[in-house]
């Protein structure tokens, strides 16, 4: 089987598809507060060639695909989207990471179109903050679709939490509390820096912090398994049934190990998280080009991947797209 190798001698098996660039939520650290020009109807990728690229790629080795957005589940019809995903063959694993506000509604219909697991963003337990952070209401919409899914086979599930200082970073000790009895693996993501999020250093808070803040309650963390490829590093709560997990973007970068690929829901692959190039898909298939000619600039971007991300400092001033339009 080809699998997509950069010239750093990383193979590719894990994409990352965003499917919109809207979102019913506004979250401060993903969008700017003017909000984002959103690229005309038919600038988006349609089913088609979403599909068209995924075979693509999963011809090219790999084996997972992410569903991304924006807000995924705000893409009219997505569960038909999923279900064209899961039935590509030599796929073996479909995620969704979503907000979780539409997912009460979608859930049964995407476990049927073969989703295997989900990963649910959620950075506060409390009403007020929710709307502070998100700039809309929803909480116990998000609490009661997490609930509802870990009664399903999708448990256990993943849930985001962003953690900014003064903003939530005093309820880190109450996400830890919930990993005592639900089967969820708590996620403390590192506040990334993107065009027009707000980042400043004094918001940043570091994963050594998290969890020197964590031990001095719980005692030291232990710490569990984690795949070749995650972007988190696992640790729980001796005899807590739920998990924790640390994503060190900034402090700890793991693009060593990266074997992500991404396309924008405008149809540009963009081969790291952070930097601006990218290349357009969309332009190549509208323009006729052969399954074998989008290999070959899929192949031409993918030795073009640089070894690992600026750095903290760097990635401040860099002008990449704001988080909304990549999708995470
Ligand atoms: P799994 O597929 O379950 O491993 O989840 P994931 O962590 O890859 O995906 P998710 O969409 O839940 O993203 C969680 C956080 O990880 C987000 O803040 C992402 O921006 C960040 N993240 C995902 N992929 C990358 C990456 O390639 N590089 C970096 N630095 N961060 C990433
Ligand atoms: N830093 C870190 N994570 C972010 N996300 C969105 N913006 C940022 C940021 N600036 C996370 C969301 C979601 C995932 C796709 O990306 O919380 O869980
Ligand atoms: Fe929407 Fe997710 Fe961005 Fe929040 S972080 S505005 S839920 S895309």
């Amino acid at each position: 089987m080809r699998i997509l190798t950069d010239l750093h001698g990383r193979g590719h098996t894990y994409l990352r598809i965003s499917v919109t660039e809207r979102c019913n939520l506004r979250c401060r650290y993903c969008m700017p507060e003017e909000g984002v020009p959103l690229s005309p109807k038919d600038a988006i990728l349609s089913f088609e060639e979403i599909e068209r690229l995924a075979q693509i790629f999963v011809r090219n080795g790999i084996t997972k695909i992410r569903v991304t957005g924006g807000e995924p589940l705000v893409r009219k019809d997505i569960e038909l989207l999923m279900a064209r995903l899961g039935s590509i063959a030599g796929l073996r694993h479909l995620a969704m990471t979503t907000n979780g506000l539409l997912l009460d509604r979608k859930l049964d219909a995407l476990i049927s179109a073969g989703l295997s697991s989900i990963n649910i963003s959620l950075d506060t337990l409390r009403e007020d903050r929710f709307r502070e952070i998100t700039r809309r209401p929803g909480l116990n919409r998000v609490l009661a679709a997490i609930d509802k899914t870990l009664a399903t086979p999708l448990a256990p599930v993943k849930v985001n939490c962003v953690v900014v200082r003064s903003v939530n970073d005093d309820e880190v000790l109450d996400f830890v509390e919930l990993t005592k009895s639900l089967p969820i693996e708590m996620r403390f993501i590192e506040y990334m820096p993107f065009s027009g999020n707000g980042w400043d250093h004094s918001a940043f808070v570091s994963f050594a912090e998290m969890r020197q803040q964590i031990e001095l309650v719980y005692g030291p963390l232990e710490r569990r398994s984690d795949g070749p490829n995650d972007t988190s590093k696992t640790f729980g709560v001796p005899d807590f049934r739920g998990s924790l997990g640390f994503i060190t973007s900034m402090s700890e970068h793991f693009c060593d190990s990266c074997n992500r690929l991404r396309i924008t829901a405008d149809g540009n692959l963009k081969v790291c998280l952070f930097g601006s190039s990218e290349v357009s898909l969309r332009d190549l298939m509208r323009r006729g080009a052969t399954d074998s000619d989008i290999e070959e600039c899929i192949d031409a971007a993918v030795k073009r991947k640089a070894p690992r991300h600026a750095g903290m400092d760097m990635l401040a001033m860099s002008e990449d797209r704001p988080m909304i339009l990549i999708g995470g």
